[in-house]
């Protein structure tokens, strides 16, 4: 009954033998494994059956199945490993670096013109002293229009083209002027804030033209504060932004939020001033928008005019991007087309 069993168990380690020389990784040799020791395998059969032997074959036996199930385990584990070590090997292989292969390049991002200036726009404002802040992009018609001091029915209104989320109420805002009003609510003066932002109006796209583009608000509100200020701060930053010779001049003008008002022009950055096409010849261009602080609009904040005094501009970013840059199309900041985006740098 022994010498059975033997050959037996011999017959099984020689056929696990010859399964292993066939193994070609070790996933096979794994599964030889579960058909030999694992729960349904040959030996463990053999394990089992042993219980039903005379109790005097019985250490025998076991002793018999032990020896062989020891004898492929280790069998199977060292044809396991060095298929392993082949598998890797073969892997390294097929993975080896080429270090004289160019690199390969990662799409690395670069920031929007539009966001590039008007960083730069801030970046000379703050080492003025202005600090950064913003508004909604709906507004409602009070701090849009009625606390700037363009009453209802006013031209003003129509003129700036606005888009209603809600009839006669939430709206677009058309100017980041509203945040003027934003600020003085919110604290006493003084303030001295510069406010970028999204703008809206609902303009028919042309080269000039988008229904959507982005201004920069500027209000300084502080006792003692007059056109003097205005001048000196606005002439400063027409010099640091596009250098220091460049002629400045102030011309008259009206808007309802500002008394007296002014435009502020600077000599043509393309041709110098001496008059070409995006001049129309005069040989200055239009940059901003400014006043010294109409007294209704304080009242309108609660803010006592008797006693604060303050100036206020607006510029639109895209105006000032396409003369720094010589873009001749407001449309291109919008199309996110790379290759126009990329031109401009200024790292990621
Ligand atoms: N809000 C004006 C506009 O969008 C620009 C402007 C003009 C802003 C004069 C001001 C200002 O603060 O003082 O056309």
């Amino acid at each position: 009954m022994i010498d059975e069993l033997r050959e037996r168990l011999e017959g099984v380690r020689e056929r696990v033998d010859r399964e292993l020389e066939a193994a070609s990784s070790p996933e096979d040799a794994e599964e030889i494994r579960v058909r030999a020791l694992g729960k349904k395998g040959v030996l463990t059969a053999e394990a089992k059956a042993i219980g039903s032997l005379p109790v005097e074959a019985r250490p025998e036996a076991g002793q018999l199945v032990n020896r062989i199930k020891d004898a492929i385990e280790e069998a199977i584990s060292e044809r396991e490993a060095a298929l392993a070590e082949k598998a890797l090997a073969a892997r390294l292989e097929s993975e080896s670096l080429d270090v004289t292969l160019p690199g390969r390049r990662h799409g690395q991002g670069v920031r929007h013109p539009l966001s590039i200036v008007t960083d730069e726009l801030l970046d000379i404002f703050r080492r003025m002293g202005f600090t950064v802040a913003r508004g909604p992009e709906a507004e409602d018609v009070w701090h849009n229009f009625e606390a700037l001091n363009i009453p209802e029915g006013h031209p003003a209104r129509e003129e700036m083209d606005t888009l209603y989320l809600e009839p006669g109420g939430l709206l677009l805002r058309t100017h980041t002027s509203p945040v003027q009003i934003r600020v003085m609510e919110a604290r006493e003066p003084p303030v001295r804030v510069v406010v970028p932002g999204r703008v809206f109006r609902s303009d028919t796209p042309d080269a000039s033209h988008s229904p959507y583009f982005h201004q920069i608000e500027g209000l300084w509100v502080d006792e003692g504060i007059s056109l003097a200020h205005l001048k000196w701060a606005l002439t400063e930053f027409v010099h640091q932004f596009y250098g220091p010779d460049v002629g400045v001049r102030f011309r008259p003008s009206y808007f309802q939020f500002t008394e007296p008002s002014a435009e502020l022009d600077i000599q043509c950055v393309l041709c110098g001033g001496a008059g070409c096409s995006a001049c129309k010849r005069t040989g200055w261009m239009e940059l901003l928008g400014c006043g010294v602080v109409d007294p209704a609009v304080l009242e309108a904040v609660g803010v006592d005019p008797e006693r604060w005094s303050g100036f206020a501009w607006g510029m639109g970013v895209e105006r000032i991007a396409m003369n720094k840059y010589a873009i001749p199309d407001i449309r291109l900041f919008f199309e996110n087309d790379v290759r126009f985006l990329r031109q401009f740098g200024g790292g990621a």
